[in-house]
């Protein structure tokens, strides 16, 4: 989390880092700060707000620093609340060298514990801050040999800096001795640098380089780089120069409209039926002769042969919809899949096995977990002589420039648009998309089902559109007038069972993180062993319960939670049974295969109203970010 800016050219600083921050604030919006090098004075001039970006632009407004050389930063705090003091950029205690960072660094306390007997003052809780006074202490060491001040002295005292730091940055740099040069670095946490016109700027993500310019230099793992107005140099870790030439970035500055929406998350969950239309455009394909539908995923049939079991790493709203496609994958197309919270597989992987697909799964394409995992994977799969262990990697994401993305070229695209609300939804929706195109693939190339269940499931995405649009159509108002009943409970448990298991998650996760009403999903067989004992008139329990498989066991389950009291709302098609809730949320009879694409709309529209109801800021929900960069 947190994003970073860096710019150095010949344009004032401070307009370009505050552009750049707009587009990182949905990294942290605990706190922002920027700094300056005063091209008169040559000092730097800092300013740091407590809160969203907003205030920072307040304090800003009537000043007018002149300096085309600066730094900048939006803060999810990790270490030390989010108080001014906290915020960064953090000043060394001559003044004289800035710091921003995103990431964690791990040994902070040992390094901190060193500066203060050395007599260094520390003036926040972070972990940050150690980085400037290292710095300091770094160049001033390198005074003594009589060194020139310039850009290549600060990139020199850097290296030996980060070469004692454990755990991951991203950092950006000013140095007073050095008033028009940057030096930037990275170890896990993303960072790119673009080539602008009179102008180098870099960022934790290209949304904050965009409208500068499309040719961009993603500095690597390990990477470090100085830059001034006349040019980068980019270094490994090895100190070895590295040249490779820039790329351009395919996507184009997007300005997303809330257009009449109060929120993105309203607005969000109204693109699905479009978001549906777009995966289907993309991805099923006709085929000339035939007729037939297919999906056009673009790898090649030896690809799917090979593989025998399928292994998927996420994190959150990712990984509900990991376990949809594994039961997809599972159930539909006969493949072994174990799906794995991203953050628990690296340190616990399970033992090799052979011809494995890994899938992370990560909308961002930057959470911190899902790219340790997939690396980790990558790692001990490569040293493995036997070629039935090497690596087979599919990345599903909704950036494909992001690090997942360069990690493998087996990438779904799953084309959800920009989502700026925090809460994932239509992103989530996508997913899923993507991981029924998995399951109808794998049941293809392995015959695992009938073409005619394929042909049905296929004709059954392709109503998609129409079907959410109805749903909102039908739900929107409704779920506002739910809302307005139970916006004050303290909990709500969601059940489901089989497929329809993960949207119970998932609905539960949407109402917490926006509401901060505390929510749970089970398997609904699993009410019975313990969290039964919650229930009573105050908790509603919503129950997810399609015709299909295991219909009459969640109704059961429903039962048993009405026999305690609780209000019972139904996320079903109005069929027998279906009776016994004391609210129902239709949805269509459909196919239980596709039943997760329909039912988690009302439970997304249910949770926005609640959150939107309760007057909560329901697009940049508290403690929480849009992407996960640290562990
Ligand atoms: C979604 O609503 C959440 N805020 C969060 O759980 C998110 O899904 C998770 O952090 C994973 O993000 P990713 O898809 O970008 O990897």
């Amino acid at each position: 989390m947190c994003g970073i800016v860096a710019v150095t050219g010949y344009k004032r600083a401070m307009p370009l880092l505050i552009n750049g921050l707009k587009k990182l604030e949905y990294r942290g919006y605990d706190s922002a700060g920027i700094a300056v090098i005063n091209s008169e004075t040559k000092k730097i001039i800092c300013n740091k707000a407590e809160g969203k970006l907003k205030n920072l632009i307040n304090n800003v407004s009537n000043i007018d620093i002149k300096g085309t050389v600066g730094i900048g930063h939006t803060r999810w705090a990790t270490h030390g609340k989010p108080e001014v003091k906290n915020a960064h950029p953090h000043i060394d205690n001559s003044g004289k060298v800035a710091v921003v960072q995103n990431g964690i660094i791990e040994n902070y306390q040992e390094l901190k514990i060193k500066l203060e007997k050395e007599g260094i003052i520390f003036n926040s809780d972070t972990d940050t801050e150690v980085i400037p006074h290292l710095i300091q202490k770094e160049l001033h060491a390198l005074s003594q040999l009589e060194l020139e001040s310039n850009g290549s002295t600060l990139l020199v005292a850097v290296r030996n800096v980060i070469s004692d730091l454990e755990g991951s940055y991203a950092l950006a740099i000013l140095w007073t001795g050095a008033p028009d040069s940057l030096v930037v670095a990275r170890r896990q946490a993303p960072l790119i640098i673009g080539i602008g016109e009179g102008e180098f700027i870099c960022a934790s993500d290209t949304p904050a380089i965009a409208n500068l310019t499309k040719i961009i230099l993603p500095l690597e793992d390990e990477e470090i780089a100085l830059l001034n107005p006349l040019g980068i140099e980019i270094y490994n870790s090895n100190n070895e120069r590295q040249f490779r030439n820039p790329i351009s970035l395919q996507t184009s500055e997007q300005v997303i409209d809330k257009m009449s929406f109060r929120h993105y998350m309203l607005k969000e969950i109204y693109d699905q039926p479009e978001t549906a239309k777009n995966w289907l455009d993309k991805f099923l394909i006709k085929d000339s002769d035939t007729g037939q539908l297919n999906i056009n995923y673009n790898f090649d049939t030896k690809f799917f042969e090979s593989i025998e079991r399928i292994e998927i790493v996420a994190c959150g709203t990712s990984k509900h919809a990991a376990m949809v496609g594994s039961f997809l994958l599972e159930q539909f197309a006969g493949i072994p899949t174990n799906v794995f919270y991203a953050s628990e597989f690296r340190y616990s992987p399970p033992p090799l096995l052979p011809n494995t697909l890994t899938i992370g799964v990560t909308q961002s394409g930057e959470t911190a977990d899902t790219i340790a995992a997939i690396n980790m994977e990558i790692q001990r799969r490569s040293s493995m002589s036997d070629e039935k262990y090497k690596p087979n990697l599919i990345a599903i994401t909704n950036r494909v420039e992001s690090s997942i993305g360069r990690k493998t070229s087996n990438i779904i695209d799953i084309c959800a648009g920009i989502e700026i609300g925090v809460a994932a939804t239509k992103t989530f929706f996508a997913q899923l998309l993507s991981f029924y195109g998995l399951a109808i693939k794998f049941a293809q190339v392995k015959g695992s089902q009938s073409e005619k269940n394929i042909n049905q499931l296929i004709s059954e995405l392709t109503n998609l559109p129409l079907l959410v649009e109805q749903l909102l159509e039908k739900h929107n108002h409704s779920a506002e007038k739910l809302a307005h009943d139970f916006f004050n409970v303290k909990d709500v448990i969601f059940l489901g069972r089989g497929i329809n298991y993960p949207i119970a998650l998932e609905g539960a996760l949407k109402l917490k993180e926006i509401s901060y009403i505390h929510a749970a999903g089970y398997p609904a067989g699993e009410m019975k062993h313990g969290p039964i004992a919650l229930l009573d008139k105050k908790v509603p329990v919503i129950s997810i319960a399609i015709p299909g498989e295991v219909f009459d066991k969640v109704i059961s389950n429903a039962q048993e939670a009405k026999a305690r009291d609780a209000f019972l709302i139904g996320v079903a098609p109005e069929c027998n049974g279906t009776e016994i809730f004391d609210h129902l949320m239709p949805i269509p009879s459909i196919n239980e295969w596709i039943s997760p694409l329909l039912a988690i709309v009302p439970l997304q529209l249910l949770s926005y109203h609640i959150a939107a109801h309760r007057g909560l800021d329901v697009d940049q929900p508290r403690n929480l970010a849009k992407s996960v960069t640290v562990e």
